[in-house]
């Protein structure tokens, strides 16, 4: 099971008497130490891939920005281990803005995005002085600048635009189609970059696409760049405005299970190398400083999550194998919400040959809580710890506390060490907010 799984396991996974290690620390001691569950990022692995990302496109001869996608996970130390490694933020909400700042990421490299922001979000972006707000609507840029004009401020912006191209992935996390909820036409986009140019308050640096998620191949990067070049060339013809940045989002996808294959950073930058010289500077555009936004593929194959196994049975009339575990659509809703295909592992033998396929269940009240469907595992023993890899992207940071469970634990293994990230909450925590729990422990 091991060798077979180590594509999609962190990279300083090992197992040398047959236990899951991660960052040298065996995973019954994280299980002792934070219960579980608990989300395990590995440090190196996280570091690795900043790296990757920030020397694939180091060379780019106008520079590169690659902003990580807090959506995908964000706590204060997430975002200074990767800050420190020089990465901006893209921030969606004030929530994420917030954790950003306190994380130290400098405010112009922070990336302000969403399809609805509020009065209170555009002001507290402004504020913060961050580097690009990505506007997404006509009405966004009226407000955006009545604030700039109350608070006597300018803003660097890019529009959004809907490329219209259509991309292979799970339909909820496609954003590039035509009809898609973000961003404007490509008609609508070119008169929001002219009336901002024509405003002192706007200081209009380009536009801003982001295709889709878990993207497994690299063509969509080539397309949407040759068809911005020649939007771009006649915008400039027609407005003068010229495209100064180019931010291609984020979207690059991981591998879940083995046979999925992502294309490396490198290879996403070559993609975008070669399409901005065979259409960008073909059409006899400058070439644009570039902003990659990754989310899932920064942080998503760096994490585990780890379980405890409890009831083990057989069901149904197919005598279905049911391995239950201690969380589930709570911690992990993304094989509910998007059909999402995970692996497992019995994280204290995982050289142990599979006898059979599993669904692993979780604890919550719907038959859709079920994580993964087609399991291979040896027979599972109540008690043990059961991994699943590749939880490192939209697990915790879409948690719920479903049937009222307390959201798990979030640390991060390095060097045989191990610290909390995000603690795991408590009954107490979780009833904070419910007025007449609290009036009556009083
Ligand atoms: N930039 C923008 C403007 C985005 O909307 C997103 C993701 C990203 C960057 C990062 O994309 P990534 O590199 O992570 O693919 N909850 C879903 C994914 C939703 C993605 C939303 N936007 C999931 O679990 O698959």
């Amino acid at each position: 099971m091991f060798e077979q799984l180590r594509p999609i396991l962190p990279t300083s996974a090992d197992a040398p008497d047959g236990e899951l290690r991660l960052g040298g620390v065996p995973v019954t001691e994280l299980a002792r130490a934070y219960g579980t569950p608990v989300i395990a990022y590995d440090g190196a692995h996280l570091e690795a891939t900043a790296r990757a990302w920030i020397d694939a496109f180091a060379s780019h001869p106008a520079g590169a920005t690659v902003a990580y996608a807090t959506k995908a996970f964000s706590s204060v130390g997430m975002l200074r281990l990767l800050g420190d490694l020089g990465l901006g933020a893209d921030v969606s909400s004030l929530g994420e803005l917030q954790v950003a700042l306190r994380a130290g990421i400098a405010p112009e490299l922070i990336i302000m995005h969403g399809n609805n922001k509020s009065r209170a979000e555009l002001e507290a972006g402004v504020e913060a002085g961050v580097g690009l707000v990505v506007v997404d609507a006509e009405q966004e840029l009226d407000l955006l600048e009545n604030v700039l004009h109350v608070a006597d401020a300018t803003q660097a912006v890019l529009v959004r635009v809907n490329p219209d191209i259509e991309v292979e992935t799970h339909r909820y996390i496609s954003t590039s189609h035509a009809g898609s909820k973000f961003g404007v036409t490509s008609d609508v986009a070119a008169t929001l970059l002219e009336r901002a140019a024509a405003s002192d308050r706007f200081d209009v640096r380009g536009v801003h696409v982001h295709l889709g998620s878990q993207l497994l191949d690299a063509d969509p990067w080539r397309r949407v760049i040759a068809w911005l070049a020649g939007w771009a060339r006649e915008l400039h013809d027609r407005t003068g405005v010229v495209i100064h940045t180019l931010d291609v989002g984020g979207g690059l996808g991981i591998a879940y299970v083995e046979d999925q294959v992502p294309p490396t950073p490198a290879a996403i930058a070559a993609v975008v190398r070669d399409a901005l010289s065979e259409s960008w500077q073909a059409a006899g555009l400058e070439l644009p400083h570039l902003v990659l936004e990754p989310g899932r593929s920064m942080v998503g194959q760096a994490a585990v999550t780890l379980y405890t196994v409890g009831v083990v049975k057989q069901t149904g009339d197919d005598d279905i194998r049911y391995v239950n575990v201690d969380g589930g659509m709570s911690d992990n809703p993304r094989p509910t919400l998007y059909q999402a295909r995970y692996r497992a592992l019995l994280a204290e033998r995982v050289h142990d040959a599979a006898d059979a396929a599993w669904w692993v269940a979780g604890v919550h009240c719907e038959s859709g809580d079920v994580l993964i469907e087609d399991a291979p595992l040896p027979t599972p023993r109540p008690g043990e710890l059961l991994a699943i890899p590749a939880t490192g992207a939209y697990a915790a940071s879409m948690a719920s506390n479903y049937n009222l469970v307390p959201r798990c634990a979030v640390v991060l293994v390095e060097n045989g060490t191990h610290r909390p990230l995000v603690r795991r909450e408590t009954l107490d925590e979780l009833l904070a907010r419910d007025v007449d729990a609290m009036v009556a422990s009083t």
